[in-house]
């Protein structure tokens, strides 16, 4: 049987990573071919070969995604080596320092906010623009969070740049319809990636998803591939009828 992704090409940013990297690998595993792009030099290529080892097409690709003027000319050069884009995933984010509304420094509001939010506007631009040109739909899906939709639980910027995420996966749902592109997004809680590992080891994740502000129903920690079987099913074409939605995988922390 052929896989469902057989033919198609994605890129996911942030992927040398947690959610990202266990995207990939999902990705692969239903025959999509996948750039992975990411800062992180080592963990983008070490996540690409993996995937080659086992018999996925990957390749990976350097880009800070800070220097947004980089980001056409890399979707140009996914297109080159693939020969078309069908799916994007922006994974790529940062939490940054925990600053209150009072204390916000500008230069870490703007540093936020042009990864977690510019950065995947203009991937979605450009990419958008490539499946347009070519027809025959896509998807793409971004990445908010639990914070977007509780007040007391993360940095204000943060929290700020993921909120606006679901208005921009919506307003480009509306907009890209007509083309046969999907857009969505999803809303994690707390995983276990990179990004909380500041907050301990497993065991101390394990109490933060058990008690307090970031406590969800199972009072358990959600894996990588916990969030990123969702992110590959709004890739998939049983998803199809799905657009402009953000998908919580929180395990009930919002509901
Ligand atoms: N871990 C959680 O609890 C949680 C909860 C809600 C939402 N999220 C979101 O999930 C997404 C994935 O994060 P994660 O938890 O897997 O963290 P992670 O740190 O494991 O992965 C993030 C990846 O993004 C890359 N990245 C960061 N800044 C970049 C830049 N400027 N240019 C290119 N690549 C860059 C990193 O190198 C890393 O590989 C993020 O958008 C994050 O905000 C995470």
């Amino acid at each position: 049987m052929n896989p469902e992704l057989a033919g198609k090409v994605a890129i996911v940013t942030g992927g040398a990573s947690g959610i990202g990297r266990a995207t990939v690998a999902g990705l692969l595993r239903h025959g999509a071919a996948v750039a992975v792009l990411d800062r992180d030099e080592t963990g983008a290529k070490s996540a690409a070969d993996e995937g080659r080892k086992t018999g996925g097409n990957a390749l990976a690709y350097t880009i800070d995604l800070v220097d947004t003027k980089l980001i056409a000319t890399t979707v140009e050069r996914v297109i080159q080596q693939f020969g078309r884009i069908d799916i994007l995933v922006n994974a790529a984010g940062v939490a940054g320092r925990f600053q209150t509304l009072v204390e916000q420094e500008e230069s870490e509001w703007d540093f936020i906010h042009t990864i977690n939010l510019k950065a995947s506007m203009l991937m979605m631009k450009y990419v958008a623009r490539h499946m347009i040109d070519r027809g025959g739909g896509g998807r793409i899906v971004n990445i908010s969070s639990s914070s977007a939709f509780r007040a007391r639980q993360s940095p204000i910027a943060y929290a700020s740049s993921k909120a606006a995420i679901v208005q921009l996966t919506r307003s480009a749902a509306a907009e890209l319809g007509k083309h046969d592109i999907n857009v969505n997004a999803i809303a994690p809680g707390i995983t276990a990636t990179g990004m909380t590992r500041v907050l301990g080891d497993n065991e101390a994740l394990q109490r933060v998803a058990s008690a307090g502000p970031l406590e969800n129903l199972f009072h358990r920690v959600s894996l990588p591939e916990d969030v990123a079987a969702v992110i590959v099913f709004l890739c998939l074409p049983g998803s199809r009828q799905i657009t402009g939605q953000t998908l919580h995988t929180s395990a009930g922390a919002v509901i």
